[in-house]
């Protein structure tokens, strides 16, 4: 196990059950985000994604589940993510260890695998839990959307004594659209299940405050701690592989080598081709000619 820190962020290489174990006290944690392997067949770096049965891979959540709801202060937040398949375990499992408020769908545009002979998943399952229904933290202001009764039909609601038009803005339901992270977005990393910054963003200003603790075991690219770090947050961040532990070293403590290589952002181009030649388009946008 190897730790990387500086004064408000933690990163520890290592399996996520030890770390739990070894390095977290009771009671510690204000948030914590989890997006484990799904148990379907992924390649993360040297690790393979996959368990000889669906109870196999249920059991082995258990042992992480219970370290997550020992870390967590009695005010604290826990958002648990995995395949739609696995969920049910989890579900049924966690229910009677915390409150679960919601049940959040996240949808997006378009499903990885164009399945011919079924309905192709368009979505994943988060399930947003508090140790106490009564005394939880929830930004409710933080994250208004549009409400499109009282925004665009300008309707009034004649329910009360005086008729007054409807609310513009709403707290967010539970399906929530963001688009999945593509190859040329600019947040885009090299890692096969990166979550977009926009999910991670509504969930830290949600369920946390400036200054609090956001643990994060099963970081990938470390989407969760570089947005936390944003909105002013101090993180703990878990990893297995070597090779994302380098993503969370550039992303959050802003390191730009590590053992005499250069941490860089991928650099994917894009090429547009006409009659006057080619331009390349990098991440940052930014367009310049290339001599053929
Ligand atoms: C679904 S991905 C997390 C993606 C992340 N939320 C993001 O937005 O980039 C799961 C991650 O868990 C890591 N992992 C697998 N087994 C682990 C373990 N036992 N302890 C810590 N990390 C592990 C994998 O290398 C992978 O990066």
């Amino acid at each position: 196990m190897k730790k990387y820190e500086n004064k408000n962020h933690q990163i520890y290489q290592g399996d996520a059950v030890e770390v739990l174990r070894s390095k977290i006290n009771d009671a510690s944690i204000d948030l914590i985000f989890v997006d484990p392997p799904y148990n379907i067949g992924k390649n993360f770096s040297n690790f393979k994604d996959r368990w000889p049965s669906d109870l196999a891979y249920a059991e082995w959540a258990h042992t992480w589940i219970d370290e997550c709801v020992r870390v967590l202060k009695p005010s604290g937040t826990m958002y648990l993510m995995t395949s739609t398949q696995a969920m049910p375990y989890f579900d049924l499992y966690i229910r009677d260890r915390l409150a679960v408020l919601s049940r959040i769908v996240w949808s997006y545009d378009s499903s990885g695998v164009q399945a011919k002979k079924y309905y192709g998943s368009m979505y994943e399952p988060i399930l947003h839990c508090v140790k106490d229904s009564k005394s939880y933290t929830f930004n409710a202001d933080d994250i208004l959307v549009e409400a499109k009764t009282g925004s665009k039909r300008n309707l009034i609601d004649y329910r009360g004594d005086v008729p007054k038009p409807y609310n513009t803005r709403k707290v967010p339901g539970n399906v929530w659209d963001y688009p999945r992270v593509r190859y040329r977005m600019f947040e885009y990393e090299e890692h096969p299940s990166q979550k977009p910054q926009a999910l991670l963003d509504r969930i830290i200003r949600a369920s946390s405050n400036e200054g609090d603790i956001v643990l994060d075991p099963f970081s990938g690219t470390f989407t969760t701690a570089a947005v936390a770090m944003g909105l002013n947050r101090k993180t703990i961040s878990i990893e297995s592989q070597e090779e994302y532990i380098k993503i969370g070293l550039r992303r959050v403590l802003e390191l730009e080598e590590h053992q005499g290589e250069k941490l860089a952002k991928p650099q994917k181009t894009t090429q547009i081709k006409n009659g006057r030649g080619i331009k390349v388009k990098d991440l940052t946008g930014d367009l310049f000619s290339v001599n053929p």
